[in-house]
């Protein structure tokens, strides 16, 4: 017997020595006996991190969609599978059971295929948060299309080049979205970035919010006639184990987006295994996790690890400040919620509400709470501990990233022993080190360094789509035979993680990585604009925001600051999106810079972190004097 569910702290020690001591022993007999294979592997793991190359289940026949949906037939064929709950309160909740489920991905794979779309295509999703969405996802891999969402927030700009670099030949979007009390014009967004986009043959735009679009003749086409028109019935396509399943797309530190290429049967075996221990989850159980699909928490914990266990999983399109902010407590209440799973920074803008919209609803259902996406700050767990889990259910700090494919530390809940701030004990399977500066590993415990994994784990991604290269430089190239994550990290006197926050040029905003880059790279666009560096700083709710040094190319600029900042705010909406928008835009006469030219962001950091006293030695500056000013004018 394997051990798919972990109910003791005992187990998962024993357990989890079994995974390090024999891993492809220890993942064989979890494969063997929890999935649907069309043929077995010929080797469990091959793996060389200085190519880098890993290979999971090798020889393995099968498809993902088959494990989450078509298995589950016989047993709980009516088991609701998604529970979607519309932005407008007042609109019916829609539950989709497995056998209709099985049916609508039959229905959208049989159309994809209509219109020219076979194995290995790229297909884009640019989908608001509507049944459709997980469709069109599971209808592209019951296919062998390789889907790639993009988060329906991102510009025109953004869209563009995420289609373009994975040459996608068809988009699925939708007319427009819902988002509160707003609506946006999807398809217009769409429109705008397929003029330069020349690979895209088809459009399929599914309706919601029945705005008046335009449509190109003979390009695009609404969803529904097509649906309607196609059979219920019809056969996954047999995929090996290593065919790509996916591609999302994740902010670098420079550069363009990276399209993180995830593969079908070790994604399908880390992310399910993990979702039943992590969130403990039972049959019957009804699991929320708030997330978008655009982001690879929407896919591996609202589609595939939970379908692949016979879930219910919720599909939520609102916000949780519409039409207030009891929204969240109303739903978890309505579908009597028992696994809840979120990011930080909802918690902070939730908590700021006071307690009396948690006290309005009854969530005595939940068993399990989640965090994702950045640190958990000690005042925001326990108020999530208090308020919502009532102190009954533990909270599970969950570390992991698009590029691991699911989660890589954290507690498993009811036995992992939880510490405020901490994602605690490693995965298992996963084998965490944390190195130093000069490449040394530091062992034992009560040490802080940079957090590598030193040995492959079945759902991380295989490589960057169309550079190898990179995904060689940015993840393989630090640290000799590990995995580098560009997070910071320390290990407490028992062995637990804390996750210090990135080492790169990374800033996590309400959760979403953004590079900074290509940020400047947007504001620089500007033309009144020098020069420009970005660095994040403390923030209540997001966590960080961004703080923008800009230097003008007229320093004697007679044009209102106001006017400017707003017009910059508006290039990096454009060129990125308005997640990526600036808090503070200070606009400075220099930027320190070494003698060599290079902006010291360090020091700009430390200026937006109020952290005055300890900027270090800047004697050896190029120009010493601007910091000064700098920190003269500060906002
Ligand atoms: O810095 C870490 C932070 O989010 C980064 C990964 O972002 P992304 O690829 O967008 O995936 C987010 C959802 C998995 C990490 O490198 N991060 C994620 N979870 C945590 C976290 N930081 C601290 N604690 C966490 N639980």
């Amino acid at each position: 017997m394997s051990n798919y569910h972990i109910k003791h702290l005992e187990e998962y020690y024993q357990v989890y020595r079994k995974s390090i001591r024999e891993p492809e022993n220890f993942w064989e007999e979890i494969a063997e006996e929890h999935f649907l294979w069309r043929k077995k592997w010929t080797n469990v793991l091959s793996w060389d991190f200085s190519k880098p190359e890993v290979k999971w289940f090798e020889g393995a026949k099968l498809n993902i969609t088959e494990n989450c949906i078509d298995r589950h037939l016989a047993t709980r064929g009516d088991k609701t599978a998604i529970i979607f709950e519309p932005n407008n309160p007042t609109d019916k909740a829609e539950y989709i059971s497995y056998k209709q489920l099985y049916e609508r991905v039959n229905q959208f794979a049989n159309v994809l295929k209509s219109k020219g779309v076979t194995k290995g295509d790229r297909v884009c999703i640019y989908v608001p948060m509507i049944p459709e969405l997980a469709i069109a996802t599971l209808a592209c891999a019951r296919i062998g299309a390789i889907h790639s969402v993009v988060f329906a927030g991102f510009s025109s700009k953004a869209l563009s080049t995420r289609i373009n670099d994975c040459d996608c030949k068809m988009v699925i979007t939708a007319d427009g979205s819902y988002r509160g009390n707003k609506t946006i014009d999807l398809k217009g967004v769409v429109d705008e970035a397929l003029e330069s986009c020349p690979g895209v043959k088809n459009v399929l735009v599914a309706k919601r919010i029945n705005s008046k679009i335009s449509m190109k003749v003979g390009r695009d086409f609404w969803l529904q006639p097509l649906l309607d028109s196609a059979s219920k019935e019809g056969n996954a396509e047999v995929m090996d184990a290593e065919d790509p399943l996916f591609i999302l797309y994740t902010s670098g530190s420079t550069g363009k987006p990276k399209g993180m290429v995830h593969s079908s049967a070790g994604y399908m075996v880390y992310t399910a295994y993990t979702f039943k221990n992590v969130f403990q989850y039972k049959e019957n159980d009804v699991y929320w996790c708030t997330a978008d699909i655009g982001w690879i928490t929407g896919h591996s914990y609202i589609i595939y690890g939970p379908l692949a266990n016979g879930a219910t999983t919720v599909l939520f399109e609102g916000v949780p400040s519409y039409p207030n902010f009891g929204r969240f407590w109303e739903i978890v209440d309505k579908h009597k919620i028992n696994q809840f799973y979120t990011a930080p920074t909802a918690i902070r803008a939730l908590a700021k509400q006071g307690t009396e919209l948690v006290e309005k609803y009854n969530l005595s259902s939940l068993k399990v709470l989640g965090s994702v996406g950045e640190p958990i700050n000690e005042e925001a767990w326990h108020w999530y501990n208090e308020n919502v889990g009532k102190k009954k259910s533990p909270i599970v700090d969950t570390w992991w990233q698009t590029e691991t494919g699911g989660i890589m530390i954290t507690p498993i809940p009811y036995v992992t022993p939880t510490k405020p701030t901490y994602a605690t004990l490693p995965f298992i399977g996963i084998q965490p080190a944390l190195m130093n500066e000069n490449g040394d590993e530091l062992k034992g415990n009560q040490v802080e360094g940079r957090l590598c994994i030193k040995f492959p784990w079945p759902s991380m991604a295989r490589t960057i789509w169309g550079s190898h290269q990179r995904y060689k430089e940015t993840y393989f190239s630090a640290f000799d035979n590990m995995y580098f994550t560009g997070d910071g990290a320390l290990r407490d006197e028992v062995g637990y993680y804390r996750i210090t926050g990135r080492v790169d040029d990374v800033i996590i905003v309400s959760g979403h990585n953004l590079g900074t880059a290509p940020i400047e790279d947007a504001i620089n666009e500007h033309p009144a604009v020098a020069e420009s560096a970005i660095v994040g700083f403390p923030h209540d709710i997001k966590g960080s925001a961004l703080y923008g040094y800009i230097t003008l190319k007229d320093a004697g600029e007679s044009r209102n600051h106001k006017n400017l900042s707003k017009e910059i705010n508006q290039l990096i909406a454009d060129r990125i999106g308005p997640i990526a928008k600036l808090d503070k835009i200070q606009f400075t006469e220099g930027l320190p810079k070494t003698r060599s030219g290079k902006i010291m962001r360090r020091i700009l950091r430390k200026i937006a972190h109020n952290e005055m006293d300890n900027l270090g030695d800047i004697s050896t500056l190029l120009n010493p004097d601007v910091v000064q000013s700098i920190i003269d004018n500060k906002l």
